[in-house]
């Protein structure tokens, strides 16, 4: 059968850049950088985008690209006979986890575009909105049915195919969602405890830098944030066809992610300070911040619904990508047609979900991982631990596995100023990095 490919080069990137801004750079990021100090998390977050982030994307890309194939197939392809491709099965199961919480975090962003549209969130609740919330993700069943609803939306889109589904859907609401951001920082800066908020996102506290969590943090933040690593820009870069230039592409899904992060941190943190809220509150920081800036401004109902509908859309930008990893790979090695192969994913991945969704409420004395619960843990595995390795082995593969020409063919750069550079990046910078910060996290547990 003939492989599928994007419509067009813009096509790709919308896909790319719909992977990777989603819930990561608004709800992730935001509860992240609050608990690591914000300001010197900023600067370690945006050094590892650059330094590892944007070079391993290209990396990422160009692999899929060459191979033309899944994530495992990507590997056997490249490097036949040997064990490489290992890696590509910790990607497919890092997909799986992430998707996993994902999906229950983005039921809870439909639940609140429900609450909106139905005006039950417009008046703010006796007991605050935290406690709201707080009740709600506990509840058994609730949540249950909004990821189910979740789950089944990028199932219909990921089984429509590469074309027709990912890359329509991805064209509708990315430049909306841009929009509505900006304006809401616009706004959120014009609150009262703004400057406090904005000191706390841009006025480094070197301090925490004595942490290692702090580096570990910043650099799972990255691969989290740019989708990097565990196949799907590989599997998206798979879908292209030779003739389309990578590096410039890959840069603007690059820079495209940050901004969004740091935009949100700046809609976010003026209104966590002006309203009292510990920025280290975790999780659940942004779906109690955001209800109390639209309690207080004016249209705040309005904006809500548009806002609540734009996270949405980004949420689900990203599943269909996460989703779309396993799927690839069951349509190769299991021949599987794509719709039973994307029923079958959805449907394994709304179970572990549903353990998701339990261990926020009755069963969060689970904690499989130190302290965390259920969510926490899978993050854990899949953004610290599985996306670091899958993207050192990447580095590694076409760092010192290719010979330079290969790699630089293989990613259209040249034996230019840039194509070295980025050469030094994959092949020594990049993986000694990830090493010692890896190696520093753990010896310090
Ligand atoms: N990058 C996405 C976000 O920031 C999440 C994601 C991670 C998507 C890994 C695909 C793969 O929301
Ligand atoms: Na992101």
């Amino acid at each position: 059968m003939q492989r599928e490919h994007w419509a067009s080069r813009l096509g790709f990137m919308l896909a790319a850049m719909g992977s990777a801004v989603g819930l990561g750079n608004i709800w992730r990021f935001s509860y992240v950088a609050g608990e690591n100090g914000g300001g010197a998390f900023l600067v370690l977050y945006m050094i590892s985008v650059l330094v590892i982030g944007i070079p391993l994307l290209l990396v990422e890309v160009s692999i899929g690209r060459k191979a033309q194939q899944d994530i495992v197939g990507s590997y056997k392809k490249l490097v036949p006979g040997k064990p490489w491709f290992m890696v590509g099965y910790f990607g497919v199961l890092a997909t799986l986890l992430i998707l996993s919480f994902y999906s229950v975090v983005a039921g809870w962003s439909l639940y609140y575009l429900w609450g909106y549209l139905t005006g039950d969130l417009v008046q703010m609740p006796a007991e605050g909105y935290g406690a709201t919330f707080d009740a709600f993700i506990t509840e058994d069943y609730g949540p249950i049915f909004w990821h189910g609803l979740f789950m089944i939306i990028t199932m219909l889109i990921v089984l429509v195919g590469v074309k027709n589904g990912i890359e329509l859907a991805n064209k509708i609401l990315m430049p909306v969602l841009a929009l509505l951001m900006v304006g809401l920082a616009v706004y959120s800066v014009t609150l009262p405890g703004a400057v406090d908020g904005l000191a706390f996102l841009f006025q480094p506290d070197w301090s925490v830098l004595k942490d290692p969590t702090v580096y570990f943090s910043a650099m799972g933040q990255a691969f989290f944030s740019l989708s990097l690593g565990i196949g799907t820009m590989m599997t998206y870069g798979s879908y292209l066809s030779k003739s389309q230039k990578l590096p410039g592409a890959v840069a603007g899904i690059g820079v495209m992610d940050t901004l969004f992060a740091v935009i949100s941190g700046v809609v976010i943190f003026p209104a966590v300070f002006a309203f009292g809220i510990d920025p280290s509150s975790g999780p659940t920081l942004v779906f109690i911040t955001l209800p109390e800036i639209f309690y207080q401004m004016s249209f705040g109902h309005v904006i809500a619904i548009i806002f609540f509908t734009a996270l949405c859309f980004a949420a689900i930008s990203s599943s269909i990508s996460l989703l779309e990893v396993p799927v690839a790979y069951l349509m190769r090695a299991a021949k599987m047609p794509r719709k039973s192969a994307s029923l079958l994913v959805s449907f394994v991945v709304f179970i572990s979900g549903v353990t998701v969704s339990l261990g926020m409420g009755k069963w969060s004395g689970i904690t499989p991982i130190g302290d965390r619960n259920i969510l926490d843990s899978m993050d854990y595995i899949a953004s610290n631990i599985l996306m670091p390795v899958c993207g050192l082995s990447m580095a590694l593969l076409v760092g010192w596995y290719f010979n330079k020409s290969d790699a630089l063919h293989a990613s259209d750069l040249s034996n230019s100023k840039i194509g070295d550079a980025w050469y030094m990046l994959i092949k020594f910078v990049a993986p000694i990095l990830i090493l010692i910060i890896f190696l520093n996290e753990l010896v310090n547990v």
